[in-house]
């Protein structure tokens, strides 16, 4: 694999035993993957932040690369396992706290910006057409390729902090342009009426398409809330890391490999709810999946004004977008109905399991998706529905 001069410094130590740890992460990342040489990115999206996930082995390595480690581009965090100042509130144990903000710490050291959020796009780091990038978070990542036209491959945690320490990633998958043309057509034959519609049409096409690159065809409208949502879906129940839809995303006019084609018909659509919406009544309803849009809030708190929720309900947002929110006075009327804004995390990352509930209603397919998987029941409602679950007396 060719290196530069300044790359090969990195490999032999001589700027630092992080940025060494790290170009040889990403030189062996790219052997196995074939790369002839690396390329450099403008921005970083690093997951794998939650201490769920990290365990106290994830911890030491993001201690020992803070020694000497310091991000070389714009690095920002996906959500951590719990609000970072509202954590009480939210049930989580002091010992999970502690551990949680010892990696946090960890990130900062490192120079990275504590954003936590997987709506990056939404707060602040915003890639244009085009730019190379090394993001971690799948949603962001299917969202960033195929709606903003900038091109990662889907990273581990490793492998962005890795571009972060040293601002390269290898060059192959998605930064190539012959690996962004789509291999399998979607036709949409069903009016698809809110962005839960595009929610579950992603988890119903992900598994169709596992990780090749979908082209959907007959898709009228749809804005930044129906994309989120569309690539959160595709990117849980596949491996789908890109997408087309046909007169909407920046690259759709790249010519389709094969002719492999699938329908999706109101049959579908029913079958895919029905994969996620379960039985049982919620005991907790979370919306925000991936991160609510200030729009999103905007609906929400015309949605709750005047009402009062009778379960614990988490509005997951990044603090960006909720400082927007209260300063549009939007919070307050969130706030005022008992729902709690869960900045910082999401329903997913947070031990939600462990705090005792055990039906969720929810408007997003992957949050269904991944909390199945871990041992909770799922009801899938419309945005307007779960708003409804929550303010319905028990
Ligand atoms: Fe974001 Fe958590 Fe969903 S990280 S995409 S809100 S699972």
């Amino acid at each position: 694999m060719f290196l530069t001069r300044e790359e090969e410094k990195m490999l032999a130590g001589e700027e630092g035993r992080a940025a060494q740890k790290a170009m040889q992460i990403l030189v062996a990342l790219g052997k196995i993957y074939g790369a002839e040489k690396m390329v450099k990115v403008s921005s970083v999206q690093v997951s794998g932040v939650s201490y769920k996930n990290l365990g106290d082995a994830g911890l030491e390595f993001l201690d020992e690369l803070a020694v000497d480690g310091r991000a070389r581009v714009k690095t920002t965090l996906n959500p951590a396992g719990m609000s970072l100042t509202d954590w009480k509130s939210q049930g989580i144990g002091a010992a999970f706290a502690e551990k949680q903000l010892k990696v946090i710490d960890a990130y900062r050291r490192l120079g990275v910006e504590i954003s936590c959020t997987c709506t990056p796009y939404l707060a602040g780091n915003t890639p244009g057409f085009g730019q190379h990038i090394a993001w971690g978070e799948s949603s962001a990542v299917a969202y960033a390729n195929s709606v903003i036209g900038a091109r990662t491959n889907r990273e581990g945690g490793p492998s962005a902090l890795a571009a972060s320490l040293t601002g390269r990633t290898p060059l192959y998958g998605l930064h190539l342009e012959e690996n962004r043309v789509p291999t399998l057509a979607v036709d949409v034959e069903v009016p698809l009426r809110s962005p839960e519609d595009f929610s579950a049409m992603g988890y119903f096409v992900g598994r169709a398409a596992t990780d090749g690159v979908p082209l959907f065809r007959g898709v009228r409208q749809a804005g930044v809330e129906e994309l989120k949502t569309l690539s959160a879906a595709l990117a849980s129940s596949g491996g789908v890391a890109m997408y087309h839809v046909e007169g909407l995303t920046p690259e759709s006019k790249l010519k389709p490999e094969g002719h492999e084609a699938i329908a999706f018909t109101p049959k579908e659509l029913q079958e895919a709810r029905a994969l996620l919406d379960g039985d049982g009544s919620p005991d907790f309803v979370a919306v925000g999946c991936p991160h609510c849009s200030l729009s999103e809030l905007e609906t929400l708190a015309r949605l709750l004004r005047g009402k009062k929720v009778s379960r614990e309900f988490w509005v997951c947002c990044s603090r960006e977008v909720k400082r927007r929110s209260d300063d549009a006075g939007y919070s307050r009327w969130i706030e005022a109905s008992g729902a709690k804004f869960a900045t910082d995390t999401c329903m997913v990352v947070a031990p939600v399991e462990e705090l005792g509930y055990r039906v969720v209603a929810t408007n997003s397919a992957k949050a269904c998706h991944y909390l199945r998987n871990a041992g909770l029941r799922t009801r899938f409602m419309r945005l307007e529905e779960c708003v409804a679950e929550a303010t319905r007396s028990s």
